[in-house]
């Protein structure tokens, strides 16, 4: 397994791996400034819809032209990738979506994966008490109990206008009639995760005559899958398709039993709230780490004018940037795990009295190192066990808004990319490896070299920590009147996911780059360890290196690996034009295939 971040993401993200050869050249380019002069967001006067794959976005746009609104866009984009982005959309993973209706009510659903009710915190360890080297990532044991199928159907149930038919109707189509392919879609089919796996290969492979560029892949069992699901949304979980995965899952030595997935639940949480210079952030809550962490950088941020400090990613930004991600992820490591489960310090970790303490520890000119850095006293209970957390590689993130001013903002995933590499059979979609987000070990590094916190560790129905930050950002709004829809925002990107939100948020509000431009910032990231500056490839190399001579420790993905495309996340990314109201889709470019659909 590899040891650190970058290494993980060359090996084992599709994204990273399958576009080294077709990034477009201007994304290659060294030069911040030709990325970001004259990239114009795409504009639509009544509804958009952002998604890394342009048949997931026009599905959503088709449901939204039938009546339906942004939970039934969302609902249709989230089947509809199940079929064309295999890598990271499904019905085998799970998520979270944020809903914000048009009055500005908002919904928060945790449809993350669920350990399986034989699942044991020791799991993944040998008789010697070592970590088992792939064995949380790779394979039948991989995969927590999914919740994809029940957050999709309970938000079309709750929130939508249309029927779950009408909402899936796209994806079924586009799993029987099949779907043509890019060069870099092929090319990320070549997985050698899909390779280990009989029905995998067979489905995604061609039993080997690996699919090329323009040919199209048809996927008739997902199809059968998918109209069974359309008929009855139960029977996935309590009907004749769970008893077909869970034999399936115990013949391959799987945990997930029919019980298992009786219990799945759907569970609505309160979501993260938070201001940042007179605009409301709304985001996610545990089990995800990702909307209080970003609450936490942006209370740390908020004290800092940085656009008086300079321009959008120039070295004096990225260095106080970077102080406040080292620290509020100090604090993600040792505190956070399934709120079901712990007692989580929330309201410490957002408090501003906090955040001025850990930002007047923030030196003006030099970074601390992450060794010496000190929490501020009297104000965090003690941590459950000292460390941070840990993620792994494939996602994806959609964002909708409709006519009538309602948005979604959804982020899921199979966690690893194509998940545990298990196409279920007779069925047609690949279950997730996100029981790798748990702390296999406490103190042990992960794929990413990270150490994770028993607050994490496996227990039987517990939902693994997640970095997957949804997030809608409002106008600051008052007690009689909400506020005004802003931006809807998130990315893929495992432990990255955090950061590149942040990253957005303040390349928007703060330094006033338009969407698009927002969505191919190069990006930039501190885990608070291992302490090391991650640089996408395109991130100015002068820049990098007056960060160097501040004191950071530097990894240019181009210096780890010049064949490597060196990107991370997938930013897909909605504003609202505040003097026209015309929305604008920020597509992240590093993919040829997405794409922000409007009208
Ligand atoms: O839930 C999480 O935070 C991870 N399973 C997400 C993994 C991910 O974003 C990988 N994407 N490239």
């Amino acid at each position: 397994m590899p040891r650190n971040l970058l290494a993980a993401l060359k090996s084992t993200c599709f994204v990273t791996r399958a576009s080294a050869v077709l990034v477009p050249a201007l994304l290659m380019s060294t030069s911040m400034e030709a990325q970001q002069a004259g990239v114009e967001p795409t504009r639509a006067s009544h509804a958009m819809v952002v998604t890394i794959h342009h048949d997931a976005s026009d599905a959503g746009v088709e449901v939204l032209k039938q009546g339906g609104n942004a939970v039934d866009a969302a609902v249709a984009v989230g089947f509809a990738l199940a079929v064309v982005y295999p890598a990271a959309g499904n019905l085998g993973g799970g998520g979270f979506m944020l809903i914000r209706d048009r009055h500005g009510k908002t919904h928060f659903l945790d449809y993350r994966e669920k350990a399986p009710a034989a699942a044991s915190r020791d799991m993944y360890l040998d008789e010697h008490g070592n970590v088992i080297p792939g064995m949380s990532l790779v394979g039948y044991k991989a995969s927590g109990v999914p919740g994809s199928v029940a957050g999709l159907t309970y938000a079309q149930k709750h929130y939508g206008k249309l029927t779950l038919a009408q909402d899936m109707a796209p994806a079924i189509r586009l799993a029987s009639e099949g779907f043509v392919l890019t060069a870099q879609e092929a090319r990320a089919l070549q997985s050698k995760n899909l390779t280990r796996f009989a029905v995998s290969t067979r489905i995604f492979q061609r039993d080997g005559n690996f699919y090329q560029a323009g040919e199209t892949l048809r996927q008739p069992e997902l199809a059968e899958t998918l109209k069974r699901i359309a008929k009855d949304p139960g029977d996935f979980y309590k009907g004749a398709m769970a008893q077909q995965i869970a034999s399936f899952e115990k013949a391959g030595g799987g945990l997930i039993t029919a019980d298992d997935l009786a219990k799945y639940e759907v569970k609505e949480r309160k979501p993260i709230r938070g201001k940042y210079r007179g605009y409301d952030i709304v985001t996610a809550p545990p089990p995800s780490s990702g909307g209080i962490v970003l609450v936490e950088i942006l209370n740390i941020l908020s004290g800092f004018d940085l656009p008086k400090l300079g321009a959008d990613r120039s070295a004096s930004q990225v260095h106080i940037i970077t102080e406040a991600f080292r620290r509020a992820y100090m604090d993600r490591g040792d505190y956070l795990g399934d709120p079901d489960f712990n007692q989580l310090p929330l309201k410490q970790m957002a408090n501003l009295k906090y955040a001025a303490a850990w930002r007047s520890s923030i030196e003006p000119a030099k970074p601390t190192p992450s060794a010496s850095l000190v929490r501020p006293a009297g104000f965090m209970p003690p941590p459950p066990q000292a460390a941070p957390v840990k993620e792994s590689t494939q996602t994806t993130h959609f964002s909708v808004v409709d006519a009538e001013g309602n948005a979604v903002s959804s982020t899921y995933t199979l966690n690893g990319g194509f998940g545990s590499g298990v196409t279920v059979e007779g069925l047609g979609f690949l279950m997730n490896n996100e029981m790798d987000d748990f702390t296999s070990k406490v103190g042990v590094p992960n794929v990413y070299g990270l150490i994770q916190s028993s607050a994490n560790s496996i227990a039987p129905g517990k939902r693994p920590l997640s970095a997957m930050t949804p997030t809608i950002i409002t106008t600051h709004g008052h007690w009689y009147r909400h506020g005004k829809l802003a931006y809807v925002m998130g990315t893929p990107g495992g432990s990255t996911i955090i950061t590149t939100v942040a990253n957005d948020v303040i390349s928007a509000i703060d330094n006033g780059l338009n969407i698009q431009q927002v969505a191919d910032a190069p990006r930039f990231h501190h885990q608070y360890l291992p302490d090391r500056l991650d640089l996408e490839k395109k991130f100015s190399i002068p820049v990098a290196d007056q960060l160097k001579t501040m004191g950071y420790t530097i990894n240019r993905l181009a210096v780890a690996d010049e064949k490597n495309p060196g990107v991370w996340g997938d930013s897909e990314l909605i504003a609202v034009d505040p003097k026209t109201g015309e929305l604008l889709g920020g597509h992240d470019s590093r993919r040829d295939y997405g794409k922000a659909a409007g009208y």
